[in-house]
């Protein structure tokens, strides 16, 4: 399985979609944002990070049924492999201005995490344990019946 960089293009499995964000370059320091259904394809109900993750951790492992997400690499690099059920692929975040849409029914785990990388995880709904697929074998069913 080889690592799609960001700025490589092309489609990505289930949807995934590699979005660059705006990059305002400053002497002071550069500047990004991202505002829902602008930049990305939903409103933003939450946010969370990841961070102080040791060595060889890894996070994820799991699906959601109904929500989205936007995945970015504030400080740092690390792996996404995201998996329709079908096909996987891996994806690289490494720079602030590019971010991951992930979209419902995808299995997604992160790993390969850089020392002090910050994960920012910008989230179409609340949390709700229910929304999750925990199994991998349950996540497949849901995939398949979907789209049969
Ligand atoms: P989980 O989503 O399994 O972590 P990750 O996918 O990032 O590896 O969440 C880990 C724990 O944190 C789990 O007990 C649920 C809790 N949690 C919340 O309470 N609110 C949240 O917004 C998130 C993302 C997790």
């Amino acid at each position: 399985m080889t690592a799609t960089k960001p700025g490589m293009g092309g489609t990505l499995v289930g949807g995934c979609r590699i979005i660059q964000l705006p990059k305002i370059p400053d002497v002071r320091g550069n500047l990004s944002f991202v505002e829902g259904e602008k930049h990305i394809p939903f409103s933003i109900r939450r946010v969370y990070w990841i961070y102080d993750v040791p060595g060889g951790e890894s996070r994820g492992g799991h699906a959601y049924h109904t929500l989205e997400e936007f995945i970015i690499a504030v400080s740092g690099s690390f792996d996404v492999m995201v998996d329709d059920g079908g096909q996987r692929q891996v994806v690289q975040l490494n720079r602030p201005y590019f971010g991951l849409y992930v979209p419902p029914l995808m299995w997604r785990k992160l790993d390969n995490f850089s020392s002090n990388s910050v994960t920012l995880i910008l989230a179409s709904l609340p949390y709700s344990e229910e929304d999750y697929f925990r199994n991998y074998e349950a996540f497949t069913r849901a995939q398949h019946g979907v789209h049969k």
